[in-house]
């Protein structure tokens, strides 16, 4: 299918889509949300029971300690952009099926393409994987930065793994401030 090409037509057919099964089991589509002119884009893996309920990402526990790392980092929440790789909820927040993400990634394609990120920060494995390179490893890789076109990457773990193993916790805090660097930059200026 042809990609729409404004913000309105894409996520109204975004919202009707049937491409793959978990259309079936959804409650809402989770398009995506934020500042749609975002500098900095994270892209997460899937919603989950509080997303798929409510239609946002990143509303249920792990965006709540995502909302944490961002204010602990000086970044509003509402200056990025934030999306997921599959936008139906997977049954039991199972991982997604290659071919599920296949079928959903021309929509967050083209979300990053009307969005013009200058930064990309997956998520997690799952994103990471997708977005950076298929054979990422999020333990040696986390807080690394890749070029890829006009984007530059970082991958940090995902906040479902840091609610399971706080252990992780204070590398993610690194990534974060190095993630809030780069956004920093940008602009010329310093953040705390
Ligand atoms: N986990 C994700 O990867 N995305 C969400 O939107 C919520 C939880």
């Amino acid at each position: 299918m042809a990609m729409p090409l404004t913000w309105e037509a894409l996520e109204n057919a975004c919202r009707n889509c049937t491409a793959c099964g978990l259309s079936a089991g959804r409650t809402n589509v989770v398009f995506g949300t934020g500042n749609r002119k975002a500098d900095l884009m994270f892209i997460g893996e899937g919603p989950g029971e509080q997303e798929d309920l409510r239609g946002e990402p990143f509303v249920g526990p792990a965006g709540m300690l995502l909302n944490e790392y961002l204010t602990a980092v000086g970044i509003p929440r509402e200056d990025v952009y934030i999306a997921n790789i599959i936008k139906c909820r997977a049954p039991h927040n199972r991982d997604p099926e290659a071919e599920e993400e296949d079928a959903c990634l021309p929509w967050l394609r083209r979300q990053t393409a009307l969005v013009k990120p200058k930064i990309i920060v997956c998520l997690g494995r799952i994103s990471a994987k997708r977005i950076i390179k298929a054979d990422f490893k999020i333990t040696r890789e986390h807080g690394i930065w890749y070029e890829k076109g006009a984007y530059r990457m970082i991958a940090t773990y995902h906040p479902s793994a840091l609610l399971r193993d706080p252990s992780k916790r204070p590398e993610a805090y690194r990534d974060f401030m190095e993630i809030a660097e780069a956004y920093a930059a940008l602009f010329g200026k310093e953040r705390p």
